[in-house]
């Protein structure tokens, strides 16, 4: 038995195709096609099947969709055959299956409406195309791609590190020599190349952790001030060292808000530490202020944090949210700060931007909406942030 769809001898196309090719097309193309398609009537019963549909789910002949389609006993919750019927629109979507003789399929299901000219839908057919194979090299695609992203990676830590490795050697090797020739100062100097490259290793890693870990979000509720004067605490002294006044600007009485303390704090830290940097690489060699500022506007926490460093020219500007990049040499940026902080806030539901004029200075500013900040973790609700003279809310 072949379904007449409506391709009668009066029908369209009777001009062209001559009675012997249309009954050809009739005959095989509906069974030859590669493609399983059964006819569905309004009360969900298989009327007709070609023959990949009866070689892919057996026999059929007056049993009901669902048992066919999917062994059930009684109809789909989301049944998207009687959403067809009842619309007639064309439905298009992925399911997947088992194969017969075992084994995961995938599957492109398109649900037709028969339409007749009075607008009744005597039938659906549901044609459903094995696209496991498309599945399988897309999967395989993204394999790769995983795989040559991991030897990115790899390599990108390996140079870090030898970069630091041979820095620490350096200050082992001063430190060395000055013990055997009792040079204070030679000792003195090997000492500081250790400790620099032993935080120089110690950022890098954080930065490495924070990035690949992909951070699992705690989130509680927090004072937004506290990372900030948590972070410039830890940079006060090393942006004094080069010269540069750390200016905080903290709004009074800004209300606790769901926040991953943590991953504000690393953020802050990637944008204070690259303003620092931004104002070393300067040609300007002193006097430089890194401003970090917290406020409310509308319902919005905004972070910012402004230098007057070197700035950043089109071409660079373009690319500091790309991983591994990274004007800082290998010695200096792994070029993962801004990327990590941007996945963070969108973490937060928040945004991310920045202006920036060569030679004068860069601004950096996060967008945190209350109304889309995460939702609390039902046993971290009650702890509160006592430092925060709001209610918690
Ligand atoms: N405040 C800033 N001023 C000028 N350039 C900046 C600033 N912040 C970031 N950049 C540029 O963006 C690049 C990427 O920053 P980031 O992702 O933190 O990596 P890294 O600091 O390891 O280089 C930096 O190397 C620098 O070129
Ligand atoms: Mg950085």
């Amino acid at each position: 038995m072949t379904p007449d769809f409506g391709l009668t001898a009066d029908g369209p196309g009777n001009d062209m195709l001559d009675a012997a090719s249309r009954e050809w097309l009739r005959q095989h193309l509906f069974n030859e096609v590669p493609v399983a398609i059964s006819v569905i009537s309004p009360d969900f019963r298989i009327v007709e099947g070609n023959r990949r549909f009866t070689e892919e789910y057996g026999e059929w002949k007056g049993r009901e969709c669902y048992e066919v389609y999917k062994g059930r006993s009684e109809r789909c919750k989301r049944c998207a055959a009687a959403e067809t019927f009842a619309d007639g629109k064309i439905r298009t979507r992925e399911e997947e299956g088992t194969y017969r003789h075992g084994g995961k399929s995938h599957y492109l299901v398109q649900m037709l409406p028969i339409i007749q000219p009075d607008g009744k839908i005597p039938y659906v057919i549901e044609m459903s195309t094995d696209i496991t194979q498309v599945k399988k090299l897309e999967h395989e695609k993204r394999e790769a791609q995983r795989l040559a992203a991991v030897g990115e990676t790899v390599a990108g830590i390996a140079h870090g590190i030898k970069n630091v490795l041979m820095g620490l050697e350096g200050g082992l090797y001063a430190v060395n020599t000055g013990i055997e020739q009792e040079d204070d100062d030679r000792i003195a100097r090997g000492w500081m190349m250790v400790e620099e490259n032993v935080t120089r290793i110690s950022n890098f890693v954080m930065e490495f952790l924070d990035f690949a870990r992909g951070r699992e979000a705690t989130v509680s509720m927090a004072d937004p001030a506290k990372p900030v004067r948590e972070v410039v605490e830890l940079f006060v002294e090393r942006a004094a060292q080069s010269g540069i006044y750390l200016d905080v600007h903290i709004k009074e009485g800004i209300a606790s808000a769901p926040l991953d303390e943590e991953g504000i704090h690393t953020c802050l830290a990637n944008l204070i530490s690259n303003a620092i940097d931004a104002c070393t690489f300067s040609e300007r060699a002193s006097d430089h202020v890194v401003s970090v500022s917290l406020r409310e506007e509308d319902g919005v926490l905004i972070y910012e944090v402004m230098d007057d460093g070197q700035g950043m020219d089109y071409e660079v500007s373009k690319k500091v949210f790309s991983k591994f990049f990274s004007t800082k040499g290998s010695d200096h940026g792994t070029g993962l700060g801004l990327l990590t902080t941007k996945k963070i806030i969108h973490q937060h539901g928040g945004q991310i931007s920045f202006t920036s004029e060569e030679g004068k200075g860069s601004t950096f500013t996060i967008e945190l909406p209350r109304d889309d900040l995460p939702e609390l973790e039902p046993d971290t609700e009650k702890k509160g942030d006592q430092t925060s003279s709001e209610p918690i809310v």
